[in-house]
């Protein structure tokens, strides 16, 4: 495959792995760039610059191929504005191949001298977004891509509530860098949709879970398999910081403290990130709120990320060839 992020990273499919706070470390991350794609250390895992330069370092360990780094730049109790700004220190001296930004851009949130040394370094700047004027954003503050992400995303969708369907190609006809479609990507069929309108790439992270390098509970794969489409939820839209996962016990919990307006004070002991980690490391599926894309009703199998990769492919060429049989 050749396309605008296979050329910018020189590997071999326009496959990303979007962040997963808790799941994204070394082992997943190396298996997707070992498997011709890109993977994703996602930095909030690690408190401290040792533990986040340690990270980088198994990670080069287990593959010579590049991979994006994450920085989540939300609303967190534990990861501050100094871990931000360490967590892009540390990416600028290892020269990591590319960043993925969410939330508040750096030029907002850490200021533009943070853009130009990262740019000095080498690495790549992706904003990922949910509607075109933060695409528009982005490119004036210098990121050399856009991730566009629709509501139909796990983690946390802007609440524009605009479909991937209709985001892709309205900041693909907006902005002049390239585009990588997010949400509702799982298959051949939707990597072959992606790039019908107009991205140059897809990323995916609910269907990563479910391979064999994830380092999550067998019961959470399996329970990937079983839900359907339909089975996510959005919560904590009146706190503004709207999150897709799937129904569960503690989502409706979620939903019900939402209802009768209690704020944030009542919902952090459900939402609390280390209830999360919990849960994903004894497979208890209605313990947390467990971030998940509308993507889990397109996942079948647990697969190597290379199997996943190949077939993604392989697939994603016989659908083209089918459409242009059309016409
Ligand atoms: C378990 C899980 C954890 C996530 N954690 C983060 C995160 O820490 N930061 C972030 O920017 N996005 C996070 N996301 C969002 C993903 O990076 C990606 O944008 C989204 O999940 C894509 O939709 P999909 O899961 O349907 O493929 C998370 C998603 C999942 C499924």
């Amino acid at each position: 495959m050749k396309t605008a992020i296979t050329e910018m990273f020189g590997v071999q499919y326009p496959i990303i792995c979007g962040a997963m706070m808790w799941l994204c470390k070394p082992t997943l991350c190396a298996a997707v760039s070992n498997a011709g794609g890109l993977g994703n250390l996602t930095a909030g895992n690690y408190a401290t610059e040792e533990e986040f330069r340690e990270a980088i370092r198994q990670t080069r360990q287990l593959t010579d191929r590049p991979f994006m780094v994450n920085v989540t730049i939300l609303p967190s109790v534990h990861i501050t504005a100094e871990h931000h700004k360490m967590y892009l220190k540390v990416c600028a001296e290892e020269k990591v191949a590319g960043l993925e930004i969410s939330g508040t851009p750096l030029d907002k949130a850490v200021g533009r001298e943070f853009i130009d040394i990262l740019k000095k370094a080498g690495v790549k700047l992706f904003h990922k977004v949910g509607s075109v004027r933060h695409a528009v954003h982005a490119e004036k503050a210098g990121y050399d891509g856009i991730y566009a992400a629709g509501i139909e995303e796990g983690g946390h969708p802007l609440d524009d509530d605009v479909t991937t369907m209709v985001l892709t190609p309205r900041i693909a006809e907006t902005v002049k860098i390239p585009v990588v479609t997010v949400g509702g990507i799982a298959d051949g069929r939707t990597l072959a949709a992606a790039l019908a309108l107009g991205a140059q790439g897809v990323m995916m992270a609910t269907r990563f879970v479910a391979t064999k390098e994830c380092e999550v509970h067998d019961n959470i794969k399996q329970e990937i398999i079983r839900r359907q489409e339909f089975e996510t939820a959005l919560i904590c839209k009146s706190i503004g910081l709207q999150g897709r996962a799937i129904k569960n016990k503690l989502v409706e919990d979620v939903l019900a403290v939402e209802a009768t307006g209690g704020g944030l004070e009542k919902l952090i002991p459900l939402i609390a990130g280390n209830r999360v980690k919990a849960a994903w490391e004894s497979g208890n599926v209605d313990d947390a709120p467990m971030m998940m894309g509308q993507s889990v009703g397109l996942i079948r199998d647990i697969p190597t990320c290379k199997e996943l990769m190949e077939r993604l492919v392989a697939d994603a060429k016989e659908d083209i060839d089918r459409v242009q049989g059309i016409f």
